[in-house]
């Protein structure tokens, strides 16, 4: 029997999920009162046919293409002049992370009169912003690792400092998802695997994060099964629809998960991509090993549960690192930093950022800045025995 992968579903926020549901693109516009729509996307994906397709379901509504793959506050200036010149009254950003946080973000700021950093995720920050000015979202993920459909938050990038900053509103969060696996078939094996452990490394993180959140880590847990089973799939046949479908889910369920926190590989990953330009999925699947040793003890109990959900033929933490490295290898995924451009030119300041990135609350166990700056040695040679 077929299984049919649709389904309406109200939370996080509410998600139309299975093929061909673009075509909804226009009733979720409806449904969140937008008449004058601004496509938000990045670059690689400004004149692909799938930005076609939106364009003309939304009778030739505007792109605004100039994202980065790791977006700077120039990009959602740009995006915000077109906003405002064109009077739009919300965004449709569709893409990958870049395009859905700078989509985001450009209609979190749309109706502030404060500047964009004013919002950093610190503290209360986020109640300085004027609700009433912040546009709805259509989100329409286009890889299924970010998760920011799902998401309260942009990361956009300081190029002055070379630090990630998360703008933060809880209503940022966009007020539909179109979640077709059909725009993610074209998604090269590459970056298929580099997401999808993004989407993991989410799951791992938030599940591994200290604190009472048992929905999180239930979305966590059914987040790393899917991962498993599906990833390789989707990375050998893209136009696996079956294994497309779960993984949106998946990266969706990642993201809602992290709301109880991250940890060390996306503390350490977030600088490195802000000094070496690179692939966060990708970064992050380089570096979750090192950082999993490093958290060996604290984590141990949590790697019981997982290596059996996983059905793993080695128990606890040994069975769930073995598992990772093979899994990563299966996805061509390089065990070090450096075979990705990463260099040990400036290894204290990644450890200095790493330690004030807001993900490293979230690591089971506090982690300073000089022990960052000695995982990230570890990941960049290449030597998992180097413990913290
Ligand atoms: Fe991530």
């Amino acid at each position: 029997m077929t299984v049919v992968l649709k389904g309406n579903w109200n939370y996080p926020t509410r998600i139309w999920a299975g093929p061909g549901r673009i075509a909804e693109l226009p009733a979720a516009c409806a449904d969140l009162g937008i008449r004058r729509s601004l496509i938000v996307t990045d670059a690689g994906l400004r004149d692909s046919a799938m930005v076609a397709r939106a364009r003309e379901l939304l009778h030739g509504a505007p792109v605004f293409g100039d994202v980065k793959g790791n977006p700077v506050a120039a990009n959602v200036e740009a995006g915000l002049a077109a906003y405002r010149a064109g009077k739009h009254d919300g965004v449709v950003a569709l893409g990958g992370g870049s395009a859905l946080d700078a989509g985001k973000v450009i209609a979190f700021m749309s109706g502030q009169t404060r500047p964009m950093w004013d919002f950093e995720d610190i503290g209360d920050w986020w109640t300085r912003a004027d609700p009433a000015g912040i546009a709805p979202v259509v989100a329409i993920p286009t890889t299924a690792g970010t998760g920011s459909e799902v998401g309260r938050a942009g990361v956009i990038l300081n190029e002055e400092t070379h630090q990630k900053k998360i703008i933060f509103h809880p209503k940022m969060m966009p007020g539909v998802v179109i979640s077709d696996p059909e725009l993610t078939v074209g998604l090269p094996p590459k970056i298929t695997a580099a997401t999808g452990i993004d989407a993991f490394v989410h799951c791992f993180e938030a599940y591994c994060a200290p604190g009472f959140h048992p929905l999180a880590d239930g979305m966590a847990l059914e987040g790393m099964r899917l991962i498993q089973a599906y990833l390789p799939r989707a990375y050998d046949d893209g136009a696996d629809i079956e294994a497309r479908s779960r993984m949106l889910a998946a990266a969706s369920m990642g993201a809602a998960a992290f709301q109880k926190g991250l940890g060390g590989v996306h503390a350490i990953a977030h600088p490195v991509g802000s000094f070496f330009d690179t692939h966060h999925g990708l970064t992050n699947a380089v570096i979750l090993p090192y950082v999993m040793v490093h958290n060996r003890e604290a984590i141990a109990d949590r790697m019981q549960v997982v290596a059996r959900l996983l059905d793993l033929p080695k128990p606890g933490f040994d069975g769930v690192l073995d598992w990772v490295l093979k899994f990563r290898e299966r996805l061509g995924i390089p065990h070090t930093l450096a075979e990705i451009g990463v260099t040990l030119a400036n290894p204290e300041v990644i450890g200095r950022e790493a330690a004030v990135d807001p993900s490293a609350g979230g690591n089971p166990i506090p982690v300073d800045a000089p022990t960052l700056e000695r995982i990230f040695r570890s990941a960049v040679r290449g030597d998992l025995q180097l413990r913290g």
